[in-house]
């Protein structure tokens, strides 16, 4: 079983570099699966986070087909990506699938590939998705959010007309804030509108989770008895038990 799977959402900051870096961290600390996290952003911050910024990156390895994978903590490796990564994207039009086959390669190493995507429906993630089995849409409760799915699932609905095996199997909600009556209509509208893909486990906004990659470090790390601990494990949880069950 291996999966490669693509976590989307065409806005900014709604928490999709960490939820991946702490789905990817407790996959592999917890649940014993080889997990390789994909920077796919030329913000590169889900390689800051792990503290490596340097080369080589994705935008090389793409033109190579050699993936120099950078091993973060026990069971998880980061290809990592830097601010040149923009300059690609006229070549990745030329080369919708370039990632897709650079990925085949590592088929055998990994039980999960998570691609964190930048916020946008451009060419970047298009290439994201057409190397995946599955999308998941990371949002927040913000005002809008449920606007800007329409957008996504149009993105993604072109985009399987080219990858028939695509599936959006998942939605997260993160920073989660349940004072915030946005954030508990937003809750109730994924629940209810899609109940076999929703996620029902929101991860809560909390400070330590911020701290944390201030200081460099996933929550798990910073503070185990945070309560973001207990939401990303939680997740997690779903998240696997929901990937084992799918088969490949
Ligand atoms: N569960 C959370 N609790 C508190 N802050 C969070 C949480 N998840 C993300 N954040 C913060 O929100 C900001 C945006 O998160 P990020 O993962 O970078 O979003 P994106 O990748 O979608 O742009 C960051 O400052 C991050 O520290
Ligand atoms: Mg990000």
């Amino acid at each position: 079983m291996m999966k490669t799977i693509s976590l989307i959402n065409q806005k900014g900051g709604v928490g999709k570099t960490t939820t991946t870096a702490h789905i990817g961290y407790a996959l592999a600390t917890f649940h014993g699966a080889r997990v390789l996290l994909l920077d796919y952003d030329a913000q590169s911050n889900l390689s800051m986070l792990f503290g490596i910024e340097s080369s080589p990156a994705i935008a090389e390895a793409l033109k190579t087909g050699e993936l120099a994978v950078h091993e973060v903590r026990p069971n998880l490796w980061l290809l990592p990506s830097t601010t040149e990564f923009v300059q690609l994207e006229q070549w990745l039009y030329q080369n919708p699938f370039a990632l897709r086959d650079a990925l085949r390669g590592l088929r055998e190493q990994f039980d999960y590939i998570l691609i964190d995507c930048p916020p946008s429906t451009n060419i970047v993630p298009e290439t994201a998705l057409l190397a995946s089995s599955d999308v998941c849409i990371i949002t927040n409760g913000e005002p809008y959010s449920l606007q800007g799915f329409a957008t996504i699932m149009q993105f993604v609905t072109r985009i399987q007309e080219r990858q028939t095996e695509l599936s959006i199997s998942g939605i997260i909600l993160t920073r989660y804030d349940k004072r915030k009556a946005m954030c508990r209509e937003v809750e109730v509208v994924l629940r209810e509108r899609y109940p076999d893909v929703y996620f029902n486990a929101p991860i809560r906004e909390i400070q330590a989770v911020v701290d944390a990659l201030a200081s460099g470090m996933t929550v798990f790390e910073y503070k185990r008895t945070s309560l973001a601990v207990s939401d990303f494990r939680k997740i997690t949880e779903l998240f696997h038990e929901r990937f084992s069950l799918i088969p490949a």
